[in-house]
């Protein structure tokens, strides 16, 4: 079987593949030094890249859910920080509005966010509830015609830079998980305190924060769903979000696997290009088969999700697999390069920092397993 891709997702891939070589490989080296690249994501916008999968009634590009892939894919293949960036701001950021929010939500913040004039962010985790994301301890209190919020998040993809997060939060803590609801929160909203950034092994470009809230004062028209909807909402999101962190995931794998491959047919030891020797030879064909399954994975994934099927679990098996891939296929370019591979002369050990990630967010490969378990 051979993946086979439209015309138009093909335009797409190569427009994105155009786009980073050309406007996203001058800003690595600030990203690295911790720059948040305001001004790529920008130019995103420009070109409709932050609103893909998004109905053109509500301002996005109106185009299938491969194409969106197959852009966070070949993002990520040169950033994977523009990689994430892009896949919490739509599949976390934006979707939950699209898919539970009123015509009145959707028409004020969905064609803001699709067209980049916006950027999103999603705030589930908190101190003591990451895996256990149904355990959290954010109160929520109506009161007039406002929620009043208090509590705190971690680990915030985007935080700092959103406009809008989506925040979850317990309306009724005798409920549990059925308690939780979901609200749109506005940068700016009285109350909302963004607090530390985390210094994180890799993804330097993107920021990472913690979020306070202090008697934050939500509208209640900006409720997400009715009350108690909440872990719902995280949940259906988290589903399709994982395919993209999946794709996330290719992109670097592919991108190891292209730099170790270039480097071992040139670099001779021995008298020979070290590829045609088997310990590297053999080392490079195991990276290209698990980057092909990898690939089969996430691409099936965003196709029954295309297709409007359940995909809960594809996307579970998706993520687990690619990211695996990920780590160990940037760990291997690392060894095929050697000394030189140790070193920021070369982008691997990049990789090899950035893969680590996919393993851990939006659901450790733990709780994939756990979801693909139950489904069994
Ligand atoms: N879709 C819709 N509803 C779902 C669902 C899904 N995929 N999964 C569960 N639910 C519903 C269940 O039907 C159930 O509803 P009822 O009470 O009405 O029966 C309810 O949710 C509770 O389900 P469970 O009892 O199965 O829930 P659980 O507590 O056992 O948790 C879990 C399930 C899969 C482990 C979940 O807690 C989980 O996904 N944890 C990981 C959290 C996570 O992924 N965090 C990522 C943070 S965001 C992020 O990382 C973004 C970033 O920055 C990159």
């Amino acid at each position: 079987m051979k993946l086979l891709f439209t015309e138009e997702q093909e335009m797409m891939r190569k427009m994105v593949r155009d786009f980073a070589e050309k406007e996203i490989v001058p800003f690595i080296p600030m990203m690295e030094q911790g720059e948040f690249p305001r001004e790529v994501i920008r130019k995103m916008g420009e070109l409709g890249l932050m609103g893909i999968p998004i109905p053109e009634k509500y301002g996005g590009a109106g185009m299938d859910f491969i194409s969106y892939i197959l852009a966070i894919n070949e993002l990520s293949r040169v950033s994977a920080t523009i990689g994430v960036i892009l896949a919490v701001h739509t599949s976390v950021g934006t979707n939950p509005i699209l898919y539970f929010g009123t015509e009145e939500q959707k028409n004020k913040y969905v064609p803001k966010l699709a067209s980049g004039e916006y950027l999103g962010a999603f705030a589930l985790t908190e101190p003591s509830a990451g895996s256990d994301a149904g355990s959290l301890k954010t109160r929520a209190v109506k009161a007039g015609d406002v929620y009043r919020l208090n509590g705190s998040k971690v680990f915030i993809t985007n935080g700092g830079e959103a406009d809008t997060y989506i925040v979850f939060a317990s309306t009724n803590p005798a409920a549990g998980k059925r308690g939780i609801s979901a609200f749109i929160v506005e940068k700016g909203t009285p109350g909302l305190m963004v607090g530390k950034d985390e210094h994180k092994m890799g993804l330097h470009g993107s920021r990472t924060v913690q979020l306070t809230f202090e008697d934050m004062r939500v509208p209640v028209e900006n409720l997400l769903g009715k009350e108690g909807d909440g872990f719902k909402v995280a949940m259906a999101n988290l589903d399709v979000g994982r395919i993209g962190i999946g794709a996330q995931a290719l992109g670097i794998a592919e991108a190891a696997l292209q730099c170790a491959t270039a480097y071992a047919t040139e670099r001779e030891q021995f008298g020979k290009p070290i590829s045609t020797q088997q310990g590297i030879g053999f080392k490079l064909a195991d990276m290209a088969t698990s980057v092909e399954a990898a690939k089969l994975l996430v691409y099936r994934a965003a196709s029954l999700q295309a297709q409007g099927m359940n995909c809960g679990k594809e996307a579970s098996m998706a993520k687990l697999f690619a990211s695996r891939t990920a780590v160990d296929v940037a760990i291997e370019a690392v060894q095929v390069y050697g000394g030189y591979g140790y070193t920021t002369d070369y982008p691997v050990e990049r990789y090899f920092r950035d893969a680590k990630v996919c393993e851990i967010y939006e659901g450790t490969s733990e709780i994939q397993r756990m979801v693909i378990s139950k489904s069994l």
